[in-house]
């Protein structure tokens, strides 16, 4: 066993994301304790985690805007290295037919864990932002000084409002060191197969979407364009591994614990630097899975930007972190854990 790194919250830690990154927090030598209210996640998550780490993760099922809950979790779990800050929702459509919703539960609960945090004396801070808050940017690959558009959906507005919440209260000296990482596309799963992406209902995102279509639980995939101004038409994303991203976590808290103790803010994007269009990723799976994908092209989807893709520069020279999984690699996982789940969802005869 190395050194005891110490314990950390991650909320959200059931997600997609969270889960990965309290696999990687463990093995770097972290205690992750979960608080999860399970709102749009499955408890069979914490056994995925049980099988890859051989130990049960501590899990609380509170809700983030719940101080009093907060405020006795922080002081039974103390003392407490840092948060991880996942718990959000995250469906650009859902947010636009439900502003109040993304309001509440993702400014909400941000607001109530910097007062509970700086209650129990907690500095360190690694949010989840996303590369929705650049909107259509003017030039490409985006560093993190390129300027905020205003935001295609009340979600993108979100995640504007809380890094700028983040800004104000290092600024008025609050106790607070904070990471954002502005994550451009995750998908893929542990190569494990135990924990993945669990969409609840039909997928929004495309891998899930294209995974499922290849299980035969969807009769196709559609396309959302091919007339976007890209080589092949297709709209352009930074897709990044999960397993890439959860390490990103890991060296932002090393980082923040590296740091004099005074209240500050930096802001980190976590992609690979490369764009594939929406063909591109089609053909990877293919190749990855050995599957032929039922797809079509369809009318674009409303609010979808043309192209987005990172520069990860900053990450690289001041986390020491980098994509090290490429496309393929991300898809066979992604396509490994469809096909696990499809086995645990099949009565044995
Ligand atoms: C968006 C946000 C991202 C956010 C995520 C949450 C941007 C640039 N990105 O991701 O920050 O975290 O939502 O859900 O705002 N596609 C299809 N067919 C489908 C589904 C998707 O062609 O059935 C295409 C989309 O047009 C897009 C690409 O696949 O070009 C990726 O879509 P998706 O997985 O939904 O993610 P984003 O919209 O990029």
């Amino acid at each position: 066993m190395g050194i005891d790194q110490g314990k950390v919250i991650v909320t959200g830690g059931a997600g997609f994301i969270g889960s990965h990154t309290v696999v990687e927090l463990a093995l770097a030598g972290y205690t992750p304790v979960i608080i999860d209210d399970f709102s749009n996640a499955e408890r069979s998550v914490l056994d995925g985690l049980a099988s890859i780490l051989g130990r049960e993760v501590p899990c609380h099922a509170v809700d983030c805007n719940d101080g009093e809950r907060l405020n006795e979790l922080f002081a039974a779990e103390g003392p407490i290295r840092g948060v991880i800050h996942f718990a959000a929702f995250k469906s650009v459509g859902e947010s636009v037919h439900s502003p109040l919703k993304y309001y509440r539960n993702n400014v909400g609960s941000l607001t109530t864990l910097l007062e509970v945090m700086k209650a129990h004396d907690v500095w360190d801070l690694v949010f989840s932002s996303s590369c929705t808050v650049y909107g259509q940017p003017d030039t490409l690959p985006v560093t993190e000084d390129t300027p905020m558009k205003e935001a295609e959906s009340p979600y993108g507005r979100t995640k504007q409002i809380c890094e700028e919440l983040i800004g104000d209260v290092v600024k008025a000296e609050h106790p607070v060191r904070a990471a954002v990482l502005r994550y451009f596309n995750p998908i893929g799963a542990h190569p494990s197969s135990e924990i993945g992406e669990l969409p609840i209902g039909t997928p929004d995102n495309l891998i899930p979407f294209i995974t499922q279509t290849a299980a035969g639980i969807r009769d196709e995939l559609i396309v959302f364009g091919d007339s976007y101004a890209t080589a092949d038409g297709s709209c352009i994303r930074d897709y990044i591994h999960v397993v890439d991203l959860a390490k990103a976590h890991v060296k932002a808290l090393d980082w923040l614990a590296r740091k004099e103790k005074r209240p500050a803010q930096e802001i980190f994007n976590i992609g690979t630097g490369s764009g594939a269009s929406v063909l591109e990723v089609i053909e990877a799976f293919e190749r990855a899975s050995q599957q032929r994908l039922a797809y079509r092209i369809g009318p674009r989807r409303e609010g979808d930007i043309e192209q987005i893709y990172a520069n990860a520069d900053k990450a690289e020279q001041v986390l020491n972190w980098k994509a090290d999984c490429g496309l393929e690699e991300a898809m066979r996982d992604a396509w490994n854990w469809q096909v696990a789940l499809d086995r645990k969802s099949k009565p044995v005869d």
